[in-house]
């Protein structure tokens, strides 16, 4: 789904899970347990029509540091990490993680002629400070959201949908998972039909 860069800079798809009030996480953690939501991340991450190309994933420091160490970078895909902070260094064999310092430098690196053939689909997977500033912006293309319904305690929060800009596409049935009811669906960006008849 995956759209030509604008201006330079790669477009993305959000994936995210999040209770009602949007809550995402508690001391820095996942607040649930749900295989069946990991297996979703995981499958819509690493697919890729051509087998040849791999996907990257954008993810805050924080949320980097909270995937347990035997899994991280998660495998099959570019792993690019947002800090702030110029002390921050990964291993020196580390493969398939790129290290950024903003959210546009992240997206014209993947622009650019090193990663634009080879990545097929750019994912913003969190955390709160990162979807905070990437759910609703103009490089979003769509936003896969696992939507639970169960009420769970967080401390870290993402805005609202804007449904002005995105609209439900497609949902699933609800699953439950360790007495948690959740379903999948995404949102696509609404596009401006009016730009198209204006050419
Ligand atoms: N439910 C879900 O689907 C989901 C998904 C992912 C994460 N989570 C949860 O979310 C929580 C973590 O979220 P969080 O908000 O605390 O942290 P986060 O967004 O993962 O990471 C925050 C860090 O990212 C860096 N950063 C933020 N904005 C940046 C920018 N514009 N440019 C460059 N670097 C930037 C900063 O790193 P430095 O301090 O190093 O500068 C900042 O401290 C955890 O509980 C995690 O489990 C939930």
């Amino acid at each position: 789904m995956a759209l030509f860069p604008i201006l330079g800079r790669r477009s993305y798809e959000v994936v995210v899970a999040a209770t009602k009030t949007m809550g995402i996480g508690k001391d820095g953690k996942l607040p649930w347990r749900l295989p069946s939501d990991l297996k979703f991340f995981k499958n819509l991450t690493m697919t890729t029509s051509d087998p040849a190309k791999k996907n990257a994933v954008i993810m805050g420091r924080k949320t980097w540091e909270s995937i347990p160490l035997q899994h991280r970078p998660l495998p099959g895909r570019l792993n690019v990490i947002l800090t702030r902070s110029e002390s921050f260094h990964i291993g020196s064999m580390e493969k398939n993680v790129v290290i950024s310092g903003s959210m546009i430098s992240a997206l014209k690196l993947l622009a650019s002629s090193r990663y634009r053939l080879s990545i097929e689909n750019v994912f913003v997977i969190g955390g709160g400070q990162i979807l905070r500033e990437s759910l609703n912006a103009r490089e979003c293309d769509a936003i896969h959201l696992t939507e639970i319904e169960t009420d769970i305690d967080c401390d870290t929060f993402i805005p609202a949908i804007d449904v002005t800009q995105f609209q439900p596409w497609c949902s699933s049935l609800p699953i439950v998972e360790n007495g948690i009811r959740y379903c999948f669906t995404t949102y696509v960006r609404v596009r401006d039909s009016t730009a198209i008849s204006k050419g």
